[in-house]
């Protein structure tokens, strides 16, 4: 029998800490469960919102909807052979325990994608990626349960349409299907990406001179509890806003009138700026209101609730931020946490 509760607290189901309530509120732990939420009195007239790590989201009001929280933890080789092997993880799992879960397997794939908060269920959602990697480069296929059919339907990687932070169910089929599972193609062999220069010198730092899979791993661990905060100290959701991709028109004479600014190429017509960089410049970075929330001291693309604030402060904070970069650099931020 389900236990459907009513105005629940989510303050301690999204990493920002936020204390918005849901009007219902159950927790799954199979598909079968699943749909008898979704059949039930509860999920009549009402939009459903399906919970997952909570680590990816604002809060800015209490939720007149139906959350559905998927503990769905299976976990399973698939298939495999002496190259590769197809890894199924349920959509409840903690994404970096799975990703540990793979490497204490010798699968490798994942490594670079250690410690990002959140769910297994929503990494291909915003296509997650770190230090040169994204799930697009490894998922398999998906299993999304249809709500209006009730029924599972695959999802091939083509299919989920990924690009940068972004995937079908972001853009066109958001809110029609529920990630059940996904599935990773992940080699036996280690094929290391190191070229971001602060994992050679970390590893350097820990006199790994030959490094394994783990080892990167361990050292982007260490990289990203240097300059992140840490989600079970002080709220927060990773990256609040997106690097802008802007063309190369527009680019130049910004160069031009700021040369250090921090940027990539990302193809013959278009540079992808930080967004780090440009808030950072407009002075946030550090910066504490009412001694509740703020910009991160060591990194200005991470708002923080240091505990208290409500979501529309941190809201009303992010469009601060987005005008003053607006009126120094004339790019546009954009957000990539969900805003609710
Ligand atoms: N920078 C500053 N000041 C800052 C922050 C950054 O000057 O306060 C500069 C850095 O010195 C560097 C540049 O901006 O020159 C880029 O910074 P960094 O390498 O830290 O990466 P990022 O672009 O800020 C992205 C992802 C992170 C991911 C890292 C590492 C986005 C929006 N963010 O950050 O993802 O961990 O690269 O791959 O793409 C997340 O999505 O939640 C997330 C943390």
């Amino acid at each position: 029998m389900l236990e459907i509760k009513q105005n629940y607290s989510l303050k301690d189901l999204n990493t920002f800490g936020i204390a918005a309530k849901a009007k219902f509120f159950v927790v799954v732990r199979t598909i079968d469960e699943l749909k008898e939420a979704l059949q039930s009195e509860e999920a009549k007239g009402i939009s459903i919102f399906i919970l997952g790590g909570g680590s990816n989201m604002l809060l800015t009001k209490d939720l007149d909807y139906f959350v559905i929280k998927l503990d769905l933890q299976d976990f399973e080789i698939t298939s495999e052979n002496e190259r590769i092997a197809i890894v199924r993880a349920g959509a409840g799992f903690v994404w970096h325990d799975f990703v540990l879960k793979t490497l204490d397997r010798s699968l490798f794939g994942l490594e670079n994608l250690s410690l990002i908060p959140g769910s297994v269920g929503a990494c291909p959602i915003q296509n997650i990626g770190a230090y040169g990697v994204e799930i697009k480069d490894t998922m398999y296929q998906l299993e999304a349960l249809n709500l209006d059919t009730l029924e599972i339907e695959i999802f091939s990687n083509s299919q989920c349409k990924f690009d940068y932070r972004e995937s079908v169910f972001k853009s066109e089929l958001k809110g029609k299907y529920v990630i059940i599972n996904v599935s990773f193609q992940l080699s036996k062999t280690p094929d290391l990406k190191m070229e971001y220069g602060a994992i050679k010198s970390e590893l350097e730092a820990l006199n790994i001179t030959v490094p394994t899979p783990k080892d990167v791993s361990t050292a982007i661990i260490n990289i990203r509890s240097s300059k992140l905060p840490d989600p079970n100290k002080i709220g927060n959701s990773g990256s609040f806003f997106k690097n802008p991709v802007i063309s190369n028109t527009i680019f130049a004479p910004l160069l031009k009138k700021h040369p250090q600014i921090a940027h990539y190429k990302v193809d013959d017509n278009h540079t992808k700026l930080a967004a780090g960089w440009l808030i950072d410049q407009c002075g946030w970075k550090g910066k504490t209101i009412n001694n509740s929330y703020g910009v991160h001291k060591k990194q200005a693309l991470v708002l923080v609730n240091y505990g208290g604030a409500s979501g529309k402060e941190i809201f009303d904070l992010s469009s601060d931020i987005i005008q003053s970069v607006k009126d120094t650099f004339g790019v546009a931020l954009t957000r990539e946490v969900n805003i609710y």
